[in-house]
């Protein structure tokens, strides 16, 4: 059934404090959970008390001390409903037996390489015991885990450790763990295990002393190094820019193989999937280190942006999500380079966040209803929840924005919140009404903004004309105009920067469209200038502009905003990219203007920021295209369209990429900071485009590049440039780097990716032959994305199979996945989510394997809420 937010009220009962009791076992964990619950002065009176479970196995309950007699009480895997409870404050106690081992789901209490851990977010806690599971209601805990000594020799809780000690008489021991903070039960942890630790004692601005440490599967203690430091980092970084300090003795993280999602932040025992933890140069990249940079700070900033400021509902999700992870962006461009990472984002929200938005899939960020909760963990919820809070930031200015953060905090301490009060801060600091600017918590689709410009030369004056529309999507077909923040400059044709006047752009560039039309009218403009609009992308929108490439090409040389710059060489590269993937001509005098200007951009530049000219160089992908040209889409054209341009730019360029690839050799120890990850990026991005132009010579430099690498980012970009180059070299390189990391599984989900990813038509095949690989497991999310995912994500030509069998492959895996982790299948599955934008004879293949999926008995909900999502679109 369908949970809706109109429906919310609040619970009847509050749940004051938690003592839970968990002696480990493999198969079977007995858990006793003894609450102290009172009924809601705001809540119905008289209301039974009707618990939350979910596969629970019930063993005893009693009220106040007494046993309950079968008529006082109804149980089910379900719920446990108590008829009449006590009007008055009153203890329950409620024991149930847990299977661990069986836990393939991967919520609630489970176990990853024999160790035991939990994930509760977002209804996992009810799989530990009955429990009012809702965000809203916020209790302390004190958790008892007690093991067997050998199996798990450590035990982690959530707060600060008040005891431990032997069990008498056998070979078990305890822990006790005691949070003085009241949270929901989502952000409840436990940990039980063989684990080696690192650990840094930190000190808080106000003097508090902190242990942090970093648990891991032993042997591998080194590979937390830089996880730690970027925690401790976080940690102070927050402290600057926000002014939060953390807030208790200790703050562990651990590290596991199986976890559904990138992470969690449960209070002061954040649970990590193991490869957003671990690195090392020889086994991760460059990417992978901003990522675990960037994950760290994500999860410890939600001690504030979501535990002490928790959701009141899951509709709030958002105002956990988008704000922390407007935070970590904020965290990793002070860290490193702000333009180079905010390109980074963009290009993340519009190959996910904008195809959702164009998708069957489509909703607000605030979703209205839902049928299964863990389906909206997505890209619109986390990155345009994100790209809200900094158009917000924007319109205020920093000031108002750090001024509302702070009453924010301060006013919702301790409580479950929602969006509303978020902006009563906001409107409340900066004196302005934002509930125009709420519209876009509510609607969904990316907005359309066309800008039409004037120039009269007689007159002086420059004009800009701007529309915005936004598409119909699911549930919404007519949509309001949006309050839209659009930064902006002009620029001279010969770079210097135009001082025009113009009455409603603010002295920072900004200008708020909040209608569906309005124009700009700049005077004193002596000669037609470039503009130059959404600098730093100050809006999630699409944008179309009535001007040619050559001018574009301008900003590409001289806009002194450096988002704009990539932006403009993006946009006419997509400009080729989709006439020829059309069937257009694109003559050579148009890709040679193109590929000079990059040249000329290249003497400049790109030495002088390396990061910066790697994702100049870098053409929109295969699937950026199919966006881009909507309807009737024919991968095979595209990757053909796109391997010509690149072969052409090659080509043109090939005297700077083989002057790059030279200078920016390997020197020195590996070090994961972004200048030099960036040197490394140039040089491999130059690599790539000497292999598309030169077969020969790309392979001869990637072979032995794939040989010889003192690092894995340049080790695997050298065999990802061989994966496009069929031959006995490539599969040489690959099988060598098979047999060298068959022991590294997340070494090994690259090795997986990367071949899944050929566009070839044995693919298909070789992705079949991997899954009987000894390092794959069906049961292990990281192998199944990057093998299966990675195929049906990242491979447009191979996953979109003109004889279906791509979506074959996938539908009859998400079925089997379905049956051990529907979370993980349900995540696989939305790779059907383009199927519209496909032309008629794919369409028809992806709509039969869609209803293939959907005629199966037994779906779990959360496969059957996305396929027929993904069917109906509404
Ligand atoms: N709150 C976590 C984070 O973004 C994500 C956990 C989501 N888990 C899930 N099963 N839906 O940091
Ligand atoms: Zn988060």
């Amino acid at each position: 059934q369908i949970v809706r937010l109109v429906d919310y009220r609040p619970s009847d009962f509050l749940i004051d404090s938690v003592e839970l009791d968990v002696s480990l076992h493999p198969t079977a964990t007995q858990v006793r959970a003894t609450l102290v619950v009172r009924p809601n002065p705001d809540g119905r009176p008289g209301a039974p008390l009707v618990l939350d479970g979910d596969e629970l196995n019930l063993k005893a309950v009693a009220l106040d001390g007494r046993s309950l007699a079968e008529e006082e009480f109804e149980a089910s895997p379900q719920s446990l409903t108590i008829m009449q409870p006590p009007r008055q404050s009153f203890t329950l106690t409620v024991e149930t037996e847990l299977n661990p081992t069986a836990n393939t789901k991967l919520m609630g209490l489970y176990r990853s390489s024999g160790n035991y851990c939990t994930q509760c977010e977002a209804e996992g806690f009810r799989r530990i015991t009955y429990f009012l599971d809702r965000p809203d209601v916020l209790a302390v805990y004190t958790t008892r885990i007690e093991a067997d000594r050998d199996e798990a020799p450590v035990l982690l809780g959530n707060g600060n450790p008040v005891e431990s000690g032997s069990v008498e008489g056998s070979n078990r021991h305890y822990a006790v763990w005691e949070d003085p903070h009241p949270k929901p039960s989502y952000l409840f942890a436990l940990v039980g295990g063989r684990l080696g630790r690192v650990s840094k004692s930190f000190t808080t601005m106000s003097g508090r002393a902190v242990e942090l440490a970093i648990y891991v599967e032993p042997g591998k203690e080194d590979r937390a190094d830089y996880a730690l430091d970027a925690l401790e980092r976080s940690m102070v970084w927050d402290e600057r820019v926000f002014g939060r300090e953390y807030d208790l003795d200790v703050f562990n993280i651990v590290a596991v193989s199986d976890f559904n999602m990138g992470a969690m932040e449960n209070k002061g025992l954040n649970i990590f999937n193991d490869k957003y933890v671990l690195a090392s140069p020889e086994t991760a990249t460059d990417m992978d280190y901003a990522h675990i940079e960037a994950i760290i700070a994500h999860e410890y900033f939600h001690n504030w942006t979501g535990n002490r400021v928790t959701c009141r509902d899951w509709f709030q999700l958002c105002l956990k999500e988008g704000l922390t992870v407007f935070r970590d962006q904020e965290f990793s461009s002070d860290e490193r380079s702000r333009p180079v990472h905010r390109i980074a984002e963009v290009k993340t929200l519009r190959a996910r966040q904008f195809l959702e938005d164009s998708s069957p899939l489509a909703h607000p960020v605030r979703p209205t209803q839902y049928r299964e909760i863990n389906n909206f963990y997505t890209a619109t919820v986390y990155e345009k929840g994100a790209e809200i809070v900094r158009m917000l930031k924007t319109i205020i200015g920093n000031e108002s924005f750090r001024r509302g953060m702070d009453l924010y905090f301060e006013r919702c301490d301790g409580t479950a919140a929602t969006v509303e009060d978020f902006l009563e801060a906001f409107a409340e600091v900066s004196g302005r009404s934002l509930s125009h600017f709420a519209r876009w918590y509510e609607q969904s689709g990316t907005p359309r903004v066309t800008v039409k410009s004037h120039y009269d030369k007689a007159a002086g004056t420059y004009r800009l004309d701007f529309t915005q529309s936004t598409p119909p999507t699911p549930g919404q077909p007519n949509k309001e105009a949006m309050a839209i923040p659009v930064v902006l400059g002009l620029v001279a044709h010969d770079g210097s920067s135009v001082e025009a006047a113009c009455e409603q752009v603010d002295e920072r560039g900004v200008f708020i469209l909040d209608k569906a039309a309005d124009s700009l009218t700049f005077t004193g403009v002596t000669s037609l200038p470039v503009p130059s609009l959404f600098r730093g992308f100050s809006a999630p929108v699409k944008v179309t502009l009535d001007l040619p490439n050559e001018e574009l090409l301008v900003l590409l040389q001289h806009d002194s905003d450096a988002f704009n710059r990539w932006q403009a060489a993006q946009t006419v590269a997509m400009r080729h990219l989709a006439a020829l993937s059309n069937g257009a001509q694109v003559s050579d005098e148009e890709i040679d203007a193109f590929s000079t200007a990059l040249c000329s951009f290249m003497d400049t530049d790109a030495l002088r920021d390396p990061a910066f000219a790697a994702l100049v160089l870098t053409l929109p992908s295969e699937a950026d295209i199919a966006q881009e040209i909507g309807k009737d889409v024919d991968p095979d054209a595209i990757h053909r369209a796109r391997s010509d341009m690149r072969r052409r730019i090659g080509k043109t360029c090939s005297a700077h990429l083989h002057r790059f690839y030279e200078e920016l050799a390997d020197s020195g120890p590996y070090s994961p900071d972004a200048a030099s990850a960036g040197r490394r990026a140039l040089r491999n991005a130059s690599l790539d485009l000497i292999a598309a132009a030169d077969q020969a010579a790309g392979e001869e430099l990637a072979a032995a590049q794939a040989e010889s690498a003192s690092n894995m980012t340049d080790r695997l970009a050298a065999l990802s440039v061989l994966t496009t180059l069929p031959g006995a070299a490539r599969e040489e390189a690959i099988t060598q780097f098979g047999e060298r990391y068959r022991n590294e599984p997340l070494v090994m989900d690259k090795w997986f990716t990367l071949q899944a990813a050929i566009p070839e038509d044995d693919t298909l095949e070789r992705v079949k032959g991997l899954m009987e690989h000894q390092a794959f497991s069906i049961g292990n999310p990281n192998r199944v994305r990057s093998l299966i995912g990675s195929f049906a994500m990242l491979n447009q030509v191979q996953f979109n199979r003109i004889d279906g069998a791509g979506y074959d492959f996938l539908a009859s895996i998400v079925l089997r996945a379905d049956e051990l982790n529907p979370q993980l299948a349900a995540r696989l599955l939305t790779a059907f989510s383009t199927w519209r934008m496909m032309e008629s004879t794919r369409r028809e293949h992806a709509q039969r394997a869609l209803w293939t999926i959907s005629r199966k008995p037994n779906l779990s909900r959360d496969v059957g809420d996305i396929v027929s999502r993904t069917l109906d679109g509404d």
